[in-house]
């Protein structure tokens, strides 16, 4: 794929021949042009090229990640399903500067993973929103408290009311009644959807969620994945999302799946 900068000179080559041309054969190679810019612009947010991932050390050194390919670009929602113990977490873990990448390649937001230093992943990991099955909410903060902390990591929002945009943002997942609870006095749902306020909130480009409906009935996991949904959609982010929640895969513009440490096509085509 051509790299922005040719694009451009080749485009500006492009325009000069067609200068004494007719205006109607400049405008549609000109339009051409914008659609090839178009699609030169969505790169990846995540791609993995043979990422094998390893975890023990001699003879108890077992590789848990085989040949992971895979990209995932920007406003996708994914799903990654697979049986317990194939590898999910791992992924979504490296995928999340959350563990170093040992072997293969793996770019996050264009950045190389492989060999990247613990600063470049800590500078990595603010600009990623994260929801796990236990929420990791602070007991001894408030649902406002638990959301602003997000915003506290970011220098830009220094500035800015952030107690207004915690306030904002869990009134978006239907919680601005309950800004001063403790999430010992939250139901299990209501947890949750802060985890995804403070996952947002600081409009991070990716987040990953591992199992975030686990814990959660029916209904607040259904709830709670919409929430996810909705959001996403106005903010634009990618979303990799793990479950083994069958009832949610249809919120999910592509599902992969895993198994035994590799993506593997499902025969009901499911996308790899
Ligand atoms: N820190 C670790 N040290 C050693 N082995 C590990 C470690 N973490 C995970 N494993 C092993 O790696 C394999 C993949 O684990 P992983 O947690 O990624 O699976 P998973 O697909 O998320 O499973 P589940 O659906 O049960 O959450 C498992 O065999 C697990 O025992
Ligand atoms: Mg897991």
């Amino acid at each position: 794929m051509p790299k922005i900068e040719d694009r451009d000179r080749y485009r500006q080559e492009l325009l000069m021949k067609c200068f004494h041309r007719n205006s109607r054969e400049s405008t549609i190679i000109n339009s051409l042009l914008a659609m090839n810019s178009a699609s030169l612009l969505s790169q990846p947010i995540i791609s993995a090229h043979n990422l094998n991932h390893y975890f023990g050390q001699g003879d108890l050194r077992k590789q848990v990640l085989s040949d992971i390919n895979l990209e995932l670009y920007s406003g996708e929602i994914v799903i990654l399903t697979g049986p317990s113990g194939s590898g999910k977490t791992t992924l979504l873990t490296l995928m999340g500067g959350l563990r170093s990448a040992q072997s293969g390649s793996l770019q996050i937001l264009g950045q190389e993973i492989l060999g990247a230093s613990t600063q470049q992943l800590t500078q990595l990991r603010q600009q990623i929103g994260y929801i796990f099955q236990a929420q990791n909410l602070l007991e001894f903060l408030t649902a406002k408290e638990n959301v602003r902390m997000s915003l506290e990591l970011h220098d830009e929002y220094l500035e800015q009311d952030i107690d207004a945009k915690a306030i904002s943002m869990l009134e978006a997942v239907g919680l601005g009644n309950r800004a001063d609870y403790y999430p010992e006095n939250l139901s299990g749902g209501q947890k949750q959807r802060v985890a995804i306020a403070r996952a947002l909130i600081s409009h991070s480009s990716i987040v990953l969620a591992d199992e975030p409906t686990a814990a959660l009935d029916r209904k607040s996991g259904r709830d709670v994945v919409e929430i996810m949904q909705q959001l996403a959609k106005k903010q634009g982010c990618t979303i990799l999302l793990v479950t083994h929640d069958n009832r949610i895969l249809d919120i999910a513009n592509r599902i992969i799946y895993m198994e035994d440490g590799r993506l593997v096509r499902q025969p009901d085509s499911v996308a790899v």
